[in-house]
């Protein structure tokens, strides 16, 4: 395999926007996590990692295991890019433990060298590790490559075992413009059977041109098939990121390939949340990380020599027709001290007066009335960064980032309860159990301050906790 030429590497000038609990880089640029497994005692996470500059380029795999899935140890980098099989970059993939052996399978990408970067093709690769550390490229390599009725866009495979076989899904473009899911099945992670699509766009501007990411499970009784669809065109106040994360929920029928579900749903509503993936603890929790993504906006952190984070570990639950995404219970041990408890009422504004705002979790229970409008708010030198409204008569909360365009979730009940997450640059909004979630990023150069308000004299309860 290729080697990381250490003489290249890029180092962090500024640690103003450093994340304390989510997995960063040590440098350099991040997108999507990969390779999701817990192996030999360990939690590993591998990413979509460029170790040379803060910017997207040949990617390579960068790798954090953790014990706890919470506290995570750097390791060298898994895949390096150059080799035959993947000569302009080790795209994204997954992880499965087979005969006591970790095995990674991902995309390689390649170009032809014709200077257009829109001009490529995609295959599928093996590599594997017996220590978790250092891994290997198959020698079987490529192990998939793309069907007749393929475009270009050919990636990102998801692998799972039932029933004496190995699953992979595939996103992919048909030749028809449309995004798509493919369905292979293995034996020995080599030899690959495609049993063909089992979910396709209708039309590329409702349900995308390409399905990235594509992700597959069951949870309480249900399919699910999670993906990352690009080009959906905004519909009213959804769809309003450059590209979503989608699902849709059924029964997949192994013997005919064949996937029955419902409509397509957007995960979670905030600016920064793209290219998911999932795995299953050993107790049996699915368990999902996304990319704090932000491909349309300039993010500040590039100036400092890293760009972009994941998310938090997330508990996912199929209930009441939809997922609900709740912070994985663990991160309560990220729990250091108790900073405000507390029953009063909205009367005015309430000010969190604990220090160190920008690493806490704050827990916040509102009993609403009619025509209530309440507001969630971080702000730094007066200025707002993030702010958080929920309107009781339009049913809807809106989450305004900056100067960005908002987002928008709906929203009912008699109570607004909000669970969030500060880190030094990003905030995660887990509201109503997890029902609606908003995954924003914001960059504060003073201390911040948070505060609630509402219009009406409303009751709430509030608990934050300061976090290392
Ligand atoms: C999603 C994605 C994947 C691809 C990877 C490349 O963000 O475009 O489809 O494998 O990023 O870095």
């Amino acid at each position: 395999m290729q080697k990381v030429d250490e003489s290249q590497i890029i180092k962090v000038t500024n640690p103003r926007y450093r994340q304390q609990f989510h997995i960063s880089t040590p440098a350099g640029w991040l997108n999507d996590p990969n390779g999701l497994c817990y192996f030999k005692g360990y939690y590993h996470v591998f990413y979509q990692f460029h170790p040379y500059s803060a910017e997207w380029g040949p990617m390579h795999w960068g790798h954090v295991r953790s014990r706890d899935l919470i506290h995570w140890e750097q390791l060298p980098v898994a895949l390096v890019p150059g080799d035959p099989e993947d000569t302009g970059g080790c795209f994204s993939g997954s992880a499965i433990v087979k005969d006591g052996r970790l095995y990674l399978i991902y995309s390689g990408h390649h170009y032809f060298g014709d200077n257009d970067q829109d001009h490529f093709w995609e295959n599928q690769n093996l590599a594997y590790s017996d220590d978790g550390i250092h891994f290997t490229k198959s020698e079987h390599n490529p192990i998939i490559e793309a069907p007749k009725d393929n475009t270009q866009h050919f990636r990102d495979p998801k692998i799972w075992q039932k029933d004496g076989y190995y699953w992979l899904i595939l996103g992919s473009q048909a030749t028809d413009g449309l995004g798509r899911a493919l369905l292979y099945r293995s034996t020995d992670l080599i030899h690959w059977e495609n049993r063909g699509p089992i979910a396709k766009a209708k039309d590329a501007k409702s349900e995308g041109f390409m399905w990235e990411c594509p992700d597959f499970f069951r949870i309480d009784d249900t399919d699910i098939l999670l993906y990352s669809p690009m080009g959906i065109k905004p519909v009213a106040h959804n769809f309003l990121n450059v590209s979503s994360v989608c699902y849709q929920a059924g029964q997949l029928d192994y013997d005919q390939a064949q996937f029955n579900h419902g409509p397509f749903w957007e995960l979670d509503h905030g600016h920064n949340f793209y290219a998911t993936q999932t795995f299953r603890t050993l107790d049996q929790r699915r368990i999902l990380f996304g990319w704090m993504s932000s491909f349309d906006d300039p993010m500040p952190e590039k100036a400092d020599g890293w760009a972009g984070c994941l998310t938090l570990p997330r508990e996912l639950h199929y209930q009441k027709g939809q997922l609900f995404m709740t912070p994985a219970r663990e991160l309560k041990n990220l729990r250091e001290s108790k900073v405000a408890s507390e029953a009063t009422t909205l009367d005015q504004d309430y000010f969190f007066d604990y220090t160190d705002q920008q690493h806490s979790e704050q827990l916040i229970t509102i009993d609403l009335a009619p025509n209530t409008v309440t507001k969630w708010q971080l702000t730094s030198a007066g200025k707002p960064l993030l702010t958080l409204t929920a309107d009781q008569t339009s049913g809807e909360i809106t989450v305004q980032q900056g100067d960005l365009k908002p987002r928008y979730a709906k929203f009912g009940g008699h109570q607004l309860r909000l669970h969030l997450y500060i880190d030094t640059s990003s905030v995660e909004f887990f509201i109503n159990d997890g029902e609606i979630t908003f995954t924003e990023r914001y960059y504060a150069d003073q201390p911040i301050q948070t505060t609630v308000s509402a219009n009406q004299a409303l009751p709430v309860q509030i608990k934050a906790y300061h976090l290392a």
